[in-house]
């Protein structure tokens, strides 16, 4: 995309407000339970996941994980790929994968798939955003916090080409003209 304007989609405040309800769901959810392992999908989830960790009254531990599906821009390849694996071992362990944003679902899905091998006790999801027209594969959330049209968002994280990562709301990208 050459040409665009930025539309704003989610206000600051609108994040911020809806980031604290998840927070206080998910604290409520894992109150009588050991330590949560927030594992976050970089590079998307980092500003997501290091608002929504700040927000919990929980004990839990940050990770990271790092996958490809769209190799550049924004076309959608048919595969995902793990680029940078965890550290810690999860078995045993009660999960939550935090994500910035479920576009066809495959990254979600695969990431489920992947970390339920390693035996840890339980396997949960949480995303930001969710574009429910372009849903492919149907994997389970847990925990979202918006559900938006098709069109390709940036901000609080989510970017085009790198650009746009931190800009503090979500905006749509949209063409000049
Ligand atoms: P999925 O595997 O098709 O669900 O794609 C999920 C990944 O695609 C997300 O984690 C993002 O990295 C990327 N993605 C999908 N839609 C957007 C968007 O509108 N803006 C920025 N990144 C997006
Ligand atoms: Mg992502």
């Amino acid at each position: 995309m050459e040409d665009y304007e930025l539309e704003i989609l989610i206000s600051e405040a609108d994040i911020e407000r809806r980031v604290g309800e998840l927070a206080q769901q998910i604290s409520r959810d894992y109150a009588d339970e050991d330590e949560l392992v927030l594992v976050g999908v970089l590079k998307g989830a980092f500003v997501f996941l290091a608002d929504l960790s700040r927000k919990l009254s929980i004990p839990r531990v940050i990770e990271f994980i790092a996958v490809s599906s769209y190799e550049e821009g924004s076309t959608a390849s048919n595969s995902v790929r793990l680029v940078m694996d965890m550290r810690e071992n999860i078995e045993g362990k009660q999960v939550l994968i935090v994500e910035d944003i479920v576009d066809t679902g495959r990254t979600l899905h695969f990431l489920v798939e992947l970390l339920s091998t390693r035996n840890p006790k339980s396997v949960k999801t949480c995303a930001l955003v969710r574009k429910p027209d372009r849903t492919e594969i149907d994997a389970t959330l847990d925990y979202l916090g918006f559900e938006i049209p098709d069109v390709w968002v940036v901000g609080y994280g989510l970017d085009y080409d790198e650009q746009n990562r931190t800009l503090p709301h979500i905006a749509a990208m949209k063409p000049k003209g």
